[in-house]
């Protein structure tokens, strides 16, 4: 099984006890993910191939005997104060962060669970902000740490659900429910298949060694991200409606020509972009099957053409890094390359040639600076395990 470095759970221990003067009793990490392909689905009936990434939301617990969960972090200035004898609203978020943790609290008060008051330190290895699902993984590590406070087990599905409850109803962003499964179920050296619709979940093995992931964060972070989010949403719940159909999944690419004249033209680019992405993300699983990574790679940038153009979501600097990795191209090490995520900044994912993945890291990090003057943070990384509880050495 992965787990988060020694180093990230050595420096929580240590800060905990610095800022709580006490150990901590539990402790759990959630991973961040990497969606390969399947973007901006999830909410629209599709496939999504994401999986963890060995970069962790870690979250410590110990009672502290009083009526409060009382939360620090070095990634937030400010203490969060949950009392546990008035029902969570979002409302008492008296920071932005604050709503993940407080939305995951009012679930697990909604099913009587009884929580003590707690010290709770949190801490991430995954950038905050950054596409790769940082805010998923704090709600999934927090409720995991919920859990074994309270002396409970939820089922995997039914904490997925929580965490995405928690996002709609505290952080107001109608997601879908990739981020939340791929923190909780992922699997080491596989992507998952989550069929959003029925929310079957088939691991697909990604554990050729001649090919590698390589995450690369463009440190933007466009502010309109939320609400176009939900612009996007309403958008295909609009075009959903006027097109008489209950699921996407009841139209194929051939149908879309005879549809076009009943949408605007705005409506016909998101239905375009639904109906093709749910397409070539089943296209990707047969491709990953046969190991043919070319036709992967060509997959991942038409999935980035129709994001980009179709759906709208992307921006100069995720189009910088994949303009780039065109110019790379399979000879230069580079099978493909897409934005991964909800996009307007964030991430971009690269199916790279391994014996030339520290060449690619080098050429994107040079070129995209020398384009946008930003610098990039990229790593190659695998698909992990998901969500766990670690063990407290005894001596710590
Ligand atoms: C965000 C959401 C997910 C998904 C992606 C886009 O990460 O949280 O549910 O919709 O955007 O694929």
């Amino acid at each position: 099984m992965s787990a988060p470095s020694e180093n990230l759970s050595a420096s929580a221990l240590a800060h905990f006890a610095k800022a709580f003067q006490q150990a901590p009793l539990w402790m759990a990490s959630a991973p961040g993910r990497v969606n390969l392909i399947g973007e901006h689905i999830d909410y629209n009936d599709g496939f999504v191939l994401p999986a963890a990434i060995d970069r962790y939301f870690i979250a410590l617990a110990a009672p502290n005997g009083s009526r409060e969960i009382r939360i620090r972090s070095s990634h937030f200035e400010e203490e969060a104060v949950l009392c546990l004898d008035t029902p969570p609203t979002p409302d008492k978020a008296t920071t932005l962060w604050m709503r993940y943790p407080l939305g995951v609290l009012a679930g697990f008060l909604e099913r009587g669970a009884k929580i003590p008051g707690l010290d709770v330190w949190v801490e991430s290895t995954i950038p905050l902000g950054s596409g790769l699902s940082s805010s998923a993984a704090f709600e999934v590590a927090f409720s995991s740490a919920l859990e074994q406070a309270a002396g409970l087990s939820l089922s995997q599905v039914e904490k997925a659900l929580l965490c995405q409850r928690a996002e709609h109803e505290f952080a107001g962003v109608p997601c879908g429910i990739m981020d939340q499964f791929a923190s909780i179920m992922g699997r080491k050296d596989h992507l998952l298949l989550i069929d959003c619709q029925s929310q079957e979940m088939t691991p697909i093995a990604m554990n050729d060694d001649s090919v590698s992931l390589l995450v690369a964060n463009t440190n933007v972070k466009h502010s309109l991200a939320s609400s176009e989010y939900a612009k996007r949403k309403a958008d295909c719940d609009e075009a959903k409606a006027q097109l008489g159909v209950t699921s996407w999944r009841e139209l194929r690419e051939e149908d879309l020509a005879s549809v076009s004249g009943l949408l605007d033209d705005v409506l016909y680019k998101r239905a375009r972009h639904v109906v093709t992405e749910i397409q070539r993300t089943q296209n990707a699983v047969e491709a990953i099957a046969d190991k043919c990574w070319e036709e992967l790679g060509e997959l991942m940038f038409a999935s980035h053409d129709s994001l980009a153009k179709d759906y709208e979501v992307s921006c100069p600097e995720l189009d910088t890094v994949v303009v780039i990795a065109r110019e790379l191209g399979v000879s230069g090490g580079v099978y493909g390359a897409r934005m991964t995520g909800g996009g307007f900044g964030g991430s971009t994912i690269s199916l790279v040639n391994t014996s030339q993945a520290q060449a690619v890291l080098s050429y994107y990090g040079d070129h995209y600076q020398e384009h946008t003057g930003i610098q990039l943070d990229a790593f190659i990384t695998r698909p992990a395990h998901g969500a766990h509880a670690l063990r407290i050495a005894s001596d710590s």
